[in-house]
């Protein structure tokens, strides 16, 4: 069949359930069948076998069920760089890319060179620093075992050797200090999970978004718990979630973390919240 064809029916099927049909279907066409979009617009008779074609169908339906894209195609972009993902993992968001930068700007300073993430999901965020960072030691843990075999993928495919990884409720099996701590922990309050979208709801796992009766318990346990394993002017860093930024520089502030600082996403809303330590003797 001819792409040409392939674009028209998918805009058909998908048109009524999505936002932007043609840009889904041109991503499953050049992710799936190696073509580029060029090649979709300037060679509309294209052949695409008949195997092909029905692997395609086969994506549409499940589109159709608002399943995201990335977990059918087990693919994510993140800082431009592609991660394996599956449904025991939080997708890589975009505004996470503002707790990278905020990351990256302490890490390439003399004295940051460990970093702990808790909750490593995919292992996006230590991944990429590893990988920036070759001469930096990253732990990242994770409470689920399948999430941590997904991070196991892509620390192997982007060949991150200073990254270890291993499964701990929190602090639980953690030993040493580091110069920077970081979380993108669950924060949706529990009241709140059944207003998030289906294909967030039903496709991503709760045990990554669920936090808790008002969305701070994981910043409280991690500020109050994470003094202990962070050296002497380390710092800890937050993503947070929307209207979360007054009760979790209060939550910083209150455990003894000083400059507690904000950076906003590319929406403008307070997106990473950060504190420093100067250690247990000055508090
Ligand atoms: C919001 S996701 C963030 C994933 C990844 N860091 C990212 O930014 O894409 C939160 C992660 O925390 C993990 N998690 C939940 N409870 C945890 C706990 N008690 N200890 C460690 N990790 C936990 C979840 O399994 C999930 O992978």
């Amino acid at each position: 069949m001819e792409i040409n064809k392939l674009v028209q029916i998918g805009l058909e099927e998908l048109d009524p359930v999505l936002k932007n049909p043609l840009d889904e279907v041109y991503k499953i066409l050049i992710e799936k069948f190696q073509v580029s979009k060029l090649d979709i617009l300037m060679n509309r008779s294209l052949e695409i076998s008949n195997q092909e074609k029905e692997e395609y169908l086969r994506i549409l339906s499940r589109r159709k069920k608002h399943e995201p894209l990335e977990y059918i195609l087990q693919k994510a972009y993140f800082m431009g760089m592609p991660f394996y993902v599956n449904q025991n993992v939080l997708i890589p968001r975009f505004d996470t890319e503002r707790s990278v930068e905020i990351l990256v700007d302490y890490l390439e300073k003399e004295s940051y060179h460990s970093m702990l993430e808790i909750g490593v999901g995919s292992g996006c965020v230590s991944v990429y620093l590893a990988h920036k960072f070759p001469q930096s030691t990253f732990l990242g843990v994770d409470i689920s075992e399948e999430a941590l075999e997904v991070a196991n993928k892509n620390k192997t495919d982007y060949k991150a050797l200073n990254l270890d990884l291993f499964q701990s409720d929190l602090f639980e099996n953690v030993h040493g200090t580091f110069n920077v701590i970081y979380s993108n922990p669950p924060y949706i309050p529990t009241s709140d999970m059944e207003d998030l979208e289906p294909s967030v709801l039903e496709y991503e796992p709760q045990m990554a978004l669920d936090g808790g009766l008002d969305g701070l318990v994981f910043y409280k346990e991690i500020a109050s718990k994470g003094k202990k394993y962070l050296d002497d002017n380390g710092v800890l860093v937050f993503e947070i979630g929307i209207h979360q930024l007054e009760e979790i520089k209060a939550i910083l502030e209150k455990e003894g973390f000083e400059n507690v600082s904000y950076s906003l996403d590319y929406q403008g809303i307070p997106r990473v919240v950060w504190g420093e330590w100067r250690g247990e003797c000055y508090v």
